[in-house]
């Protein structure tokens, strides 16, 4: 088989057939195929696309280039989710307790990650003694008693993804549906899961800006899901302004804290019940998505996730009081209040930019090299379509700076307020199942 060849045929409109796509993929992990090869193969895939089956071929063959994990040993539906990012997106902590506590294993392996905020890892460090790296037999042990674990990224998962993604960085290539798709998908796979469940983000501060595009890859993902034998659902979720009110490390575990007693805001509660619902179904732990909410709000009600929540800290290591005493959690040294300049209604706030204000504090990294600090970070107390009267806080800033003129005149640009009355945007703009 010679790559030119695999090039040309994809360049006409071809379809490739699986021995030509492992060829490829495993030809230029190993190093035998030059990256001036699969960046023109990766140009040929962005203009002609791929075909379902050439989907699902080339996320087996990225996941057989590397390390999967065998989460075998834990009983149960091993059901994931994978959010595709966004500013402010605390779900995963009360989503993963919530759905534990019902019956559903929780077995993540979760990421640090560059961006506005960290990662889970991080997050989950704001908490004292916390540790993240646990044995697969302790891993396997922990999930089968208390329901949950997350643990960071181990092993040589997907090394084909790693190497392309760099690639398609450079080459104009990301923004292809199924090399994002199978990209995706990939890294769930070799993660182990039995079922995904994925939360496609769309608006502002998404990798996908419009609904049009999210649901294009959503169902391109549910798609290779369910060909792979994974059974595989999404959820396109709004990112036109940040989840919740927190952005930041330790304000988000409160916030994850605050949600699962029942105080939290009103958009991650509902995006943790719908996300939630999904993955008790697959799970098998309820029939109807009615049904499954209904069981996800009583151990939200009676205190059994929160409860789980506090197990999963103390198996791990960390200082589980801070559940009752979030004030134990790391605190910023300043608390700045952004008081409005006008009167009206919020009708916008920019998620992308107000994520960049977090990390000016020093909440996300800008480099791999960076240093978080997990006290910084923003809490909105406005949302889109919240009234609003001059001298108002419109956001708390807590910082360990006192000088924070950049971080307030970059909220003041991306925070809109007009006269007339502004509704709040939709939550959740679609379920996609197939
Ligand atoms: N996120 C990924 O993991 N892969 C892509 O290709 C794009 C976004
Ligand atoms: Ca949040």
């Amino acid at each position: 088989m010679r790559m030119v060849d695999i090039i040309e045929k994809k360049r006409d409109g071809g379809e490739l057939s699986k021995e030509e796509i492992h060829f490829f993929v495993k030809g230029y992990t190993d190093g035998l195929i030059p990256d001036y090869q699969a960046s023109a193969l990766c140009m040929a895939i962005y203009f002609q696309d791929m075909t379902d089956q050439e989907r699902a071929d080339l996320t087996m063959a990225m996941v057989e280039s590397g390390d999967q994990i065998d989460l075998s040993a834990i009983a149960g539906i091993k059901v994931d989710k994978h959010s595709t990012g966004g500013v402010g997106d605390t779900t995963t902590l009360p989503l993963a307790a919530m759905v534990a506590a019902v019956g559903v294993p929780v077995a993540k392996m979760s990421g640090r990650g560059l961006g506005h905020t960290g990662g889970t890892i991080d997050k989950l460090e704001a908490i004292e003694g916390f540790h993240v790296e646990l044995s697969n037999d302790n891993f396997a042990k922990q999930v089968n008693e208390i329901g949950m674990a997350v643990i960071g990224q181990s092993g040589n998962l997907t090394p084909a993804d790693k190497m392309l993604y760099a690639l398609r960085d450079v080459t104009g290539t990301v923004s292809s549906i199924p090399l994002i798709a199978s990209s995706i998908m990939s890294k769930k796979i070799a993660a182990g899961a039995d079922a995904i469940v994925l939360d496609v983000k769309t608006g502002d501060g998404a990798f996908m800006k419009t609904v049009e595009d999210s649901k294009l890859l959503a169902q391109a993902m549910v798609k290779i899901g369910n060909n792979v034998g994974r059974k595989t659902m999404a959820i396109i979720s709004d990112m036109s302004q940040p989840l919740g009110f927190a952005i930041g490390n330790a304000l988000e575990v409160k916030e994850a804290i605050d949600t699962l007693k029942g105080n939290g805001p009103e958009d991650l509660n509902e995006l943790c019940y719908t996300l939630g619902s999904q993955m008790v179904v697959l799970g098998g732990k309820a029939k109807t998505i009615d049904e499954a909410r209904k069981m996800l709000e009583e151990v939200v009600a009676n205190g059994a996730a929160l409860e789980v929540l506090k197990k999963f800290i103390t198996a791990q290591d960390g200082d589980a009081s801070v559940v009752e005493d979030t004030t134990r959690l790391p605190q910023a040294q300043f608390e700045i209040e952004v008081p409005a300049k006008e009167s009206g209604y919020i009708s916008k706030i920019e998620a992308d930019d107000i994520g960049t204000a977090a990390m000016l504090l020093g909440a996300g990294r800008a480099t791999k090299e960076s240093e978080i600090d997990l006290a910084v970070g923003l809490v909105l107390r406005k949302k889109i379509g919240d009234p609003v009267t001059q001298g108002e806080s419109l956001m708390t800033i807590y910082a360990n700076q006192q000088n924070v003129d950049d971080v307030l005149a970059k909220i003041y640009q991306h925070v809109h307020i007009s006269s007339n009355k502004v509704s709040a945007p939709n939550l959740i703009e679609a379920v996609i199942t197939e």
